[in-house]
């Protein structure tokens, strides 16, 4: 499968929410990440599925739900009415991780496990044969706009090997710019969550074709 733009909404000017959105469509991006952030799991709040039921009105992208939340369990249908695609919630969060994923895949979106960059990666053994990707971390979640952690891009090669022949994709978040496209793809990233590294250029159809040629 061919690597996919996941722009995150984070970084966009939210006061322009639909224009933000429909420009990074047209611009090119194939999924939508957002970033819901619960103020407890990570110090930082961000918006819920009310928001997404009226970005859903606006666009035809998947969008990808990010749950760094407490409690995922509860709020899951919440996200699937609000028209999530795909959801992924956190190791470190989910007690019942097998139990969430499967509940995520019942109301009829892509379940994906979220790890974050201390984490070991052996914890997710136990996730292989429910997850349909896996995102990994490559800054600590909480903000847009931090720096690459570079221990991430031996985890994306590690995590690729222990995935062998199965059909998981790895997503990576935090830090990804142009600049650093080439090592995360060539380490095995296939989604690629990128905040600042497109709000921040003037012309996102510009940068989203640069970021591809670097593929
Ligand atoms: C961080 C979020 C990211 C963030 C990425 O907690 O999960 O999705 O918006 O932003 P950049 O690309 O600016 O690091
Ligand atoms: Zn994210």
């Amino acid at each position: 499968m061919p690597v996919q733009i996941a722009p995150s909404l984070l970084a966009c000017d939210l006061s322009r929410l639909q224009d933000e959105v429909q420009a990074v469509e047209k611009a090119g991006a194939d999924v939508l990440h957002l970033d819901i952030m619960d103020g407890h799991f990570v110090p930082n709040i961000t918006f819920g599925a009310p928001v997404i039921q009226k970005i859903r009105e606006k666009t035809q992208l998947p969008l990808d739900a990010h749950l760094m939340i407490e409690n995922a369990d509860r709020y899951l249908k919440d996200f699937a009415d609000a028209g999530c695609n795909w959801i992924s919630v956190h190791i470190e969060a989910c007690p019942h991780i097998n139990r969430t994923l499967n509940e995520i895949k019942r109301l009829g979106m892509r379940a994906g496990v979220a790890i974050n960059p201390g984490t070991s990666l052996a914890s997710l053994d136990a996730v292989l044969d429910d997850a349909e990707f896996i995102l990994v971390m490559s800054v600590n979640p909480g903000f847009g706009g931090q720096r690459f952690i570079p221990s991430a891009l031996e985890r994306v090669r590690t995590l690729r090997k222990k995935i062998g022949s199965k059909n998981i994709q790895i997503e990576i978040d935090g830090g990804i710019k142009r600049e650093n496209t080439k090592e995360v793809t060539a380490a095995g990233a296939e989604i690629l969550v990128i905040g600042t590294g497109i709000f921040a250029a003037d012309d996102y159809k510009k940068r989203i074709e640069a970021i591809r040629q670097e593929i």
